[in-house]
Order: C-alpha cells, then sequence, then structure tokens
C-alpha cells in the first residue's frame, strides 16, 4: 500500500489542462449567510445548528474542527445543497444552493465510490452525466493527477484505503467543481497514509486552485493544510473562532516544528477543550 502511495510526481501535461480550466476563473466563493438547522428528535426541535455567517474566498483552503456532534457535516451538507437549513441560506459565487450543484462536490470518508464500477468509470460518471464530450479522456486526466492511471480498470475493492480515497478525490474533481468539500476524508486510513496523502492533497490544491471545505478532528491535520481553521462552538454549532494560519508555501511537514505551528496549535486545543467540557459537563449529554 505505501509502496504504491510513494510520491509520485504528478505528470505536467495532465496537470497544466486541468489546472487552467480553474485557475483562470477564480470562482468557488462560498457566502454561508444566517444558516441555522433544526432536526426533530423523539418529536421535539433540536437546534443542530444555530445561525452561522461564513465567507470563504475563491481557492482558500479552510479546515471545520470541532469536538464530535457540533455540527460540522451538517453544515457541510447545507453547503453542498444536501440539507435545507431551517433558516438562512449559502451561495456559491452567485449561485444561490437550494440543491446540489454541479459546482461543489463532496468526499466522504469512506463510501464515496460506486463499488459495482469500475476505477475508470466511476470517475467518468460526473462528466458523462454533465455531458463532457470525452467523459473516459476526462477520468484518465484525473486519475493521472492522482497518480493512479495504471488502476483505471480495477474494482475500488481491489485497491488500498488510500487508494480509494485518491480515486474519490479525482472523482470529485473531474467535473471541475469551482468548490470541493472534504468530510473526514482521511479518517479511516493509517497514520502513515494519512501523512502521504496531506502532502498529495496540498500537490493537487496547489495546482488545481479550487476551494476547499475540509473537515477533521485532527489539528494537526488542519493547521498543515489550510489558510484558516474554523473552531466550532457545540450545542447548538457555530463558530466559536476563526484562526489565520500565516505559514508560506509550499509546506512540508517539517513546518510543524515551527513556533507558529506551535502556537497555532495551542490556540486551537484550548478552544476545542472549552467546547468538550462544555459537553462533558452538559446535563443532557
Ligand atoms: N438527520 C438527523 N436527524 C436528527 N439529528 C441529527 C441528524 N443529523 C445530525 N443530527 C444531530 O445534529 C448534531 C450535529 O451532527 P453532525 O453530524 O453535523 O456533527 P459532526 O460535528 O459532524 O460530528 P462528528 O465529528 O462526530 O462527525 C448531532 O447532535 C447529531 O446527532
Ligand atoms: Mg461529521
Amino acid at each position: 500500500m505505501i509502496e504504491a502511495l510513494s510520491k509520485k510526481e504528478i505528470p505536467e501535461a495532465s496537470m497544466t489542462q486541468s489546472t487552467d480550466r480553474l485557475r483562470q476563473s477564480n470562482r468557488g466563493a462560498i457566502h454561508v449567510d444566517k444558516v441555522s438547522v433544526e432536526f426533530k428528535r423523539n418529536g421535539q426541535a433540536f437546534s443542530a445548528l444555530a445561525p452561522v455567517d461564513l465567507n470563504v474566498e475563491a481557492g482558500a483552503f479552510v479546515s471545520f474542527l470541532g469536538p464530535s456532534g457540533c455540527g460540522k457535516t451538517t453544515l457541510l451538507n447545507v453547503i453542498s445543497g444536501m440539507l435545507r437549513p431551517t433558516t438562512g441560506s449559502v451561495q456559491i459565487d452567485d449561485t444561490p444552493v437550494t440543491r446540489p450543484i454541479p459546482l461543489c462536490n463532496v468526499v466522504f470518508q469512506q463510501h464515496s465510490l460506486f463499488p459495482w464500477m469500475k476505477v475508470i468509470d466511476n470517475v467518468a460518471f460526473g462528466p458523462q452525466q454533465l455531458g463532457d464530450g470525452d467523459p473516459e479522456g476526462t477520468a484518465r486526466t484525473f486519475l493521472s493527477l492522482v497518480g493512479l492511471d495504471k488502476f483505471a480498470t480495477l474494482y475500488p475493492a481491489q485497491l488500498s484505503g488510500g487508494m480509494q480515497q485518491r480515486v474519490a478525490i479525482a472523482r470529485a474533481l473531474a467535473t471541475y467543481p469551482p468548490v470541493l468539500l472534504m468530510d473526514e476524508p482521511f479518517g479511516a486510513l493509517d497514520a502513515q497514509t494519512r501523512t502521504i496523502m496531506q502532502e498529495e492533497l496540498l500537490k493537487i490544491w496547489a495546482n488545481f486552485s479550487t476551494t476547499v471545505i475540509f473537515v477533521t478532528h485532527d489539528i494537526d491535520e488542519a493547521i498543515y493544510l489550510s489558510d484558516r481553521i474554523v473552531v466550532m462552538r457545540t450545542a447548538p454549532g457555530s463558530v466559536k473562532e476563526v484562526i489565520d494560519v500565516p505559514i508560506p508555501r509550499p509546506r512540508t511537514p517539517k513546518i510543524m516544528q515551527s513556533e507558529v505551528f506551535s502556537r497555532i496549535r495551542l490556540r486551537v486545543i484550548d478552544l476545542i477543550r472549552e467546547e468538550t467540557l462544555k459537553i462533558f459537563n452538559s446535563t443532557e449529554r
């Protein structure tokens, strides 16, 4: 598995072709305006998200951090159009999001792929649905981008977890969405593979210029990857603090030893600890 994930250089030609289309577009700004979500629990209204306001500029890499149950996935579902908010609205660029739209694709922790389709068909599916003239060619371009073109004719179950997530990323990018939402995409991977995936993701993002919202529980991962970290409050979920990560790019794992990295880590740990204690001390738990 590790061998297959070794740092393979991404082919320049495919990179240029895929990159230019988004680079020049400068699309993918996200506007979350007073979004709240109520669910019904045992017949009673339960507030999962208090009004959330959030602006993400086009091309930014933003992570959501917060205790389990604070509403990270709920907010992501609203942004992707999979969940209608109880109040408020989301816009991607000038388009109101009221249902899933091609401006935005999602990579989940697991099960983002159709198990009955070969890798190439998984990646070609989106482009085909959107009327791409050469869905297979597009799929090959994106499989090259994640270094998996040689695995095109295998089924997902024949790949390692890390490779499956790379296919899922290729699949999500193959329709050229200005926004990529990732919900704990590396959560099921072993630590070694996860580190390599983080580096791969940064390489892809640097060349693809899509806006990324990345949900994780891993503080170091969030700092390493992000321009900004949104730390969430819990019960109900909302934005507690937005932390800038002023560490220059390109980044390598070495930055984790820097003073600024440690300072941000301590701040985030403090904020999340406050929220976790709130849950721990809550009578409703
Ligand atoms: N469909 C639903 N019906 C009722 N309650 C829900 C539903 N989906 C989520 N919730 C509740 O809303 C709250 C937020 O859930 P959400 O899945 O967004 O949390 P999360 O921050 O993603 O947690 P985790 O880190 O564990 O993935 C939780 O209390 C959860 O139980
Ligand atoms: Mg979640």
